[in-house]
């Protein structure tokens, strides 16, 4: 863990002068480490074997192949192959563990990160969250994996936030996030934020925007793992636990590309490499592998992409994030004792901190 103490001081020394960013990320710095420590640890990757045996790895090549398919179609572009998606299916008469390279096909993620400051609970069941924002559209496919079973897990709830393309969170007025407190209306706005149950195979389905970057992290998408919740009435989502608080990236090539287009070329704000992210370097040291694998949808990046990424969860484990906000039938409401309340640097967040 010495890597990541590294990255505190680290933090403390670059970032710990500038009144923004620092409180967030020393906060997920510390939360990882404890996560990385966790006993008992799995990943998808611990599951490959019997993920292989149930079919799941060929039932997803063809979901994905037809979903990326559907989606070029609209742009007027040629259909991929099966080995676009996955190499090793592509070789019809092999059979027989998956080799090394292959294993990138299906991506891991285990717990835990944080929520950060900008998580909003009680946000709207809806595929499309996009609400008019401009940037690249990304069809996001989400699978979540039991891995104490190893099995995909059917009708449960998968929560999904990211920053505008510019940088800036929806549904917050904080001092460290883009306009400030300048724009109180700011808590109104649910762009860039919604819920989607996975279905009978454990997919959940989004329309989004790639996200842009904000000082001091590079690109991600937040995701909020939710079991056991009711589906209300007004299309929200109340109760349950919550299994998995985590983070989505993108790979730099292709962050590089979308972040060339307008409007994410207008952000003036620093960007932090992939490479460079203390959270995700923390999540590679421990095994983690958080990157969406990605199809372009046409021979243009503003064609839009397709994001997919397979989520190993343990259901039985009951994560306490704590939202800023409420979303509520006036919009967003502040959550009154939230330890992100006043962010950036209150005292409570400050003694979390253990500074
Ligand atoms: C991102 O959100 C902020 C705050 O609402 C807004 O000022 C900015 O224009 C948005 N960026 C884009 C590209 O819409
Ligand atoms: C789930 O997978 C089965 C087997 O591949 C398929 O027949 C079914 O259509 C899928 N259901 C959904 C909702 O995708
Ligand atoms: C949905 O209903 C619940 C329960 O009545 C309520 O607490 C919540 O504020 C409502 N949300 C919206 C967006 O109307």
């Amino acid at each position: 863990m010495v890597q990541i103490n590294n990255a505190v001081s680290f933090f403390l020394l670059v970032v710990g002068t500038v009144a923004h960013p620092g409180a967030d990320i020393l906060h997920e710095i510390r939360e990882r480490e404890l996560a990385l420590q966790a006993p008992n640890r799995r990943t998808v990757e611990d599951c490959r074997v019997e993920l292989e045996a149930s079919g799941y790895y060929k039932r997803e090549l063809h979901r994905r192949l037809n979903r990326v398919n559907s989606l070029r179609a609209e742009k007027g572009s040629t259909p991929l192959a099966a080995r676009d998606i996955d190499p090793y299916y592509a070789v019809e008469d092999v059979v027989g563990p998956r080799s090394e390279v292959d294993k990138r096909a299906s991506c891991v993620l285990d717990p835990e990160v944080t929520e950060g400051p900008y998580w909003v609970a009680g946000e709207l069941i809806r595929q499309d969250v996009t609400t008019g924002s401009k940037g690249i559209i990304t069809h996001l496919d989400i699978n979540v994996i039991d891995v104490s079973t190893c099995k995909p897990i059917p009708d449960i709830f998968v929560e999904l936030w990211g920053c505008n393309s510019t940088g800036v969170y929806t549904g917050v007025v904080a001092k460290g996030n883009g306009v400030g407190t300048a724009a109180p209306e700011e808590i109104k706005n649910n762009a860039l934020r919604g819920v989607q149950p996975t279905g009978a195979n454990g997919t959940a389905s989004f329309i989004t925007i790639a996200p842009g970057h904000y000082v001091g992290r590079t690109n991600h998408l937040h995701t909020i793992i939710h079991h056991g919740a009711t589906k209300l009435p007004n299309n929200t989502i109340q109760g349950g636990t919550i299994s998995h608080v985590g983070q989505f990236y993108i790979e730099q090539a292709m962050m590089q590309t979308i972040e060339a287009t307008a409007p994410y070329n207008t952000n003036k704000q620093a960007w932090t490499k992939l490479d460079k992210d203390m959270l995700f370097s923390a999540g590679k040291a421990g095994g983690d592998d958080p990157l969406l694998q990605i199809k372009m949808l046409g021979s243009s990046i503003e064609d839009g992409i397709y994001a997919y990424i397979d989520v190993g969860v343990n259901p039985k484990v009951a994560q306490k994030p704590s939202p800023v906000n409420i979303w509520g039938p006036n919009g967003g409401v502040p959550n009154k004792g939230s330890m992100w309340a006043g962010y950036p640097w209150t005292k409570k967040i400050r003694s979390t901190l253990g500074l």
